[in-house]
């Protein structure tokens, strides 16, 4: 493409933020606009609602104008940041993809649409395909670190048994909505039945991730085994958004197994408490076998914000549909023509 990529972003919370932000800086991005449903947000300029020096002469609008401010101003890509689960940001996704844009999400059940949302993953794809657009979730994880990252980093083997992978995190370090979706500061059962109701979600993804990198790899997963469970502060702590009493919860420790047969091929554990070491690991057994370790580990916001930036140009490459991050070229090791 040789003119800008023009875009509009589609929830402008602290990730839509900083997405806009790193947009910008980046050059080939016009941002024409902006969607929300916080009326504190509504008809003010994108570039002070996302917290940036400038303005970029472009309006937020209400999410109930949204359709027909993505028909008028016809969008290349709607960068769309406001949720996790599918059901709740379908509606937006039909709006952005009926007024002819593709559409890239932070959403993490997107990433691997089919496991939660088999029926809605039909619909989308058939409506992308109809528009001649495409729809891909990506983000730091789901959409990287335990899935297009270790897919890339077989592509050195010649045969993989297992591979184990652990994202621990300072919870601290991170945003206010984080800190809240793991919980913090709540006393263990009250999180524990807010998870049941929803109200908090701490990591979703798990499962996605492990059936992306199965299906990168060509290896199909018989069975998914996901779960979650608060750690427990055992002395005060505090963060910038909370004071955490002992006793209470300092954060989360949350697992995915996926099977082939009886044989566990891929295991992920997320470890995401506050003052814990910060650290990415992913462990192949194969042959070679090979430990890949990143510490720090990766800073999920910037990394997420950046996944959306770095995916769009390859993204548009692809073919029209509802699309995964296998869809983009990427050597993996590989188990299929
Ligand atoms: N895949 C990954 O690796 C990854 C990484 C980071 C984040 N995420 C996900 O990305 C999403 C965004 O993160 P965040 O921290 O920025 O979330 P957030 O703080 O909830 O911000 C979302 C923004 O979208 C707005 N919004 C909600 N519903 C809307 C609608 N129907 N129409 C228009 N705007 C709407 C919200 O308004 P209100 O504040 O008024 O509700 C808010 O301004 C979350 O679901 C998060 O879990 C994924």
């Amino acid at each position: 493409m040789s003119r800008k990529i023009r875009v509009v972003i589609y929830g402008l919370g602290p990730i839509g933020s900083l997405i806009t932000k790193y947009m910008v800086k980046k050059g080939f991005f016009e941002i024409l606009g902006g969607v929300d449903i916080d009326p504190s947000k509504i008809g003010r300029d994108v570039g002070e609602v996302a917290g940036l020096e400038t303005r970029l002469d472009a309006k937020v609008v209400s999410d109930k104008d949204a359709e027909r401010f993505l028909k008028e101003v016809k969008p290349d890509v709607v960068v769309q940041s406001t949720g996790t689960y599918l059901d709740k940001i379908y509606p937006q996704i039909v709006k952005a993809v009926t007024a002819g844009s593709n559409v890239i999400s932070t959403s993490e059940t997107l990433v691997y649409p089919w496991y939660r949302y088999p029926e809605l993953s039909i619909l989308l794809d058939n409506l992308a395909k109809r528009y001649g657009v495409r729809i891909l979730g990506t983000g730091v994880n789901p959409g990287f670190i335990f899935d297009t990252l270790p897919a890339l980093l077989t592509s050195v083997h010649a045969e993989v048994r297992r591979i184990s992978m652990v994202r621990s995190m300072d919870a601290s370090k991170r945003r206010y909505s984080f800190q809240k979706k793991y919980g913090l500061s709540l006393a263990p059962e009250e999180f524990i039945e807010g998870m049941k109701k929803g109200e908090y979600t701490a990591h979703v993804g798990y499962a996605e991730s492990i059936l992306l990198l199965g299906e990168m790899l060509g290896i199909e997963i018989t069975r998914v085994e996901e779960g979650q469970e608060p750690v427990i502060a055992d002395r005060y702590m505090e963060t910038q958004y909370f004071k955490i009493q002992p006793g209470r919860v300092a954060g989360v420790h949350g697992w995915g197994r996926g099977y082939v047969g009886d044989q566990l091929f891929i295991s992920v554990d997320l470890y995401a408490s506050v003052g814990r070491e910060d650290y990415d690991e992913i462990f192949i057994d194969g042959e070679p076998s090979i430990r890949w370790r990143n510490s720090p580990g990766v800073h999920g916001d910037i990394a997420t914000a950046s996944m959306i930036i770095n995916c769009i140009p390859k993204m548009l490459k692809a073919s029209p549909g509802l699309i995964t991050m296998k869809d983009l070229i990427l050597p993996t090791f590989s188990t299929k023509i």
